[in-house]
């Protein structure tokens, strides 16, 4: 079986950095305490640019570190629960902004902050049919649309921004280890969003906090054992966890209940804020920047989200 490969990775963060003491400047709130329960320190929020935008700079930014030509991309998927509008979706605004060619497929899925490992799962499937070709996937998010400023349990968690990456199918046969689910849930995160946006039912996430850190927190340490498992692999063999950036304190929670060494466990959310699908694609380019995804690194990506979905995705550089 043939593995998956990412090429090329970019991200765009829109709008200026906004810190946690400026968010406090308007919400009731304080940088001690975002920090102490979330480890986030800052967030950008998009001033004018769409979600379109957004993702199409992170896809130019991918497509130009892969070095490749966009006639061999074969399908524009992007990853959102942010959309500018219900449709065209944001892939079709990206192929017109990224000027891709006009024989792709090109369309949105919604897994919220697990769409990026959903969206690796779909690419794999689509290249299976088109082995020679390439897969543009980008998560890219406009949260800040979505955020009821006056509610501090969930403002403060969220930022915008996009991730993508250049996927391809691997040459030999190195095996592709995913792992999805779904379990349909609207209690404990929901975002009625643009659909409601007209009527005067709120149209804000709306979360349980307590409830969503616990389901968060079981489900980031069995897709890692459940892939660990698939894959023959010991935790030891993997270079880096790359878990979906929303809160410090369930990442670290993961690492302490599988005794793992912090270190494995990649964080960047203290400058972005929980962006959603692109958290992963955007951690995987700081990495990629850092100098960590050196070739035959292994990384283990984790996600979670509404719906409630999650996902793991094991991948080789
Ligand atoms: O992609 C998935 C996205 N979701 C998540 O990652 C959320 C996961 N959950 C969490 O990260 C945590 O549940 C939160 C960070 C959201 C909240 O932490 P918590 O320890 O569960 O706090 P809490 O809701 O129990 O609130 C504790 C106190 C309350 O005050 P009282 O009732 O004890 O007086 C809240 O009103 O903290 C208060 N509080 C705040 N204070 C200052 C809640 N939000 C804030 C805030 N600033 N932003």
């Amino acid at each position: 079986m043939k593995g998956l490969k990412i090429i090329g990775t970019g991200k765009y963060l829109p709008g200026k950095a906004v810190s946690n003491m400026q968010l406090s400047e308007t919400v009731d709130t304080s940088d001690e305490w975002i920090v102490t329960r979330t480890g986030i320190k800052q967030r950008y929020f998009a001033e004018g640019e769409s979600n379109a935008f957004i993702a199409a700079k992170a896809a130019e930014a991918a497509i130009k570190k892969a070095g490749i030509c966009k006639e061999d991309i074969a399908c524009c998927i992007v990853a959102t629960f942010t959309p500018d509008q219900v449709t065209p979706s944001v892939a079709c605004h990206v192929q017109k902004l990224c000027n891709l060619p006009e024989n792709i497929m090109a369309y949105d899925i919604n897994a919220a902050c697990t769409g990026f490992l959903y969206g690796l799962k779909t690419v794999y499937g689509l290249l299976l049919q088109q082995p020679e070709k390439y897969a543009l996937l980008i998560g890219s998010e406009i949260i800040s649309k979505y955020l009821n400023f006056e509610d501090r349990t969930t403002c403060i968690l969220f930022g915008d921004g996009g991730g993508a990456a250049v996927v391809k199918l691997t040459t030999e046969e190195k095996g592709f280890y995913c792992v999805t689910g779904c379990r349909g849930d609207i209690e404990i995160i929901n975002c009625p969003g643009i659909t409601k946006a007209h009527t005067d039912i709120p149209s804000f996430i709306a979360m349980n906090g307590k409830e969503v850190f616990r389901f968060a927190a079981d489900a980031v340490q069995k897709c890692i054992e459940e892939i660990l498992h698939k894959s023959h692999l010991k935790l030891e063999d993997i270079d880096y966890v790359v878990c979906h950036q929303a809160n410090e304190r369930i990442i670290s929670h993961v690492y302490k209940k599988l005794d793992a060494p912090s270190e494995k466990f990649f964080m960047n959310l203290q400058h972005y804020g929980n962006t959603s699908a692109a958290s992963i694609p955007i951690a995987l380019d700081d990495m990629a920047k850092l100098g960590l995804l050196k070739e035959g690194v292994k990384t283990l990506c984790i996600g979670f989200g509404a719906g409630l979905t999650w996902g793991g995705v094991l991948l080789e550089w």
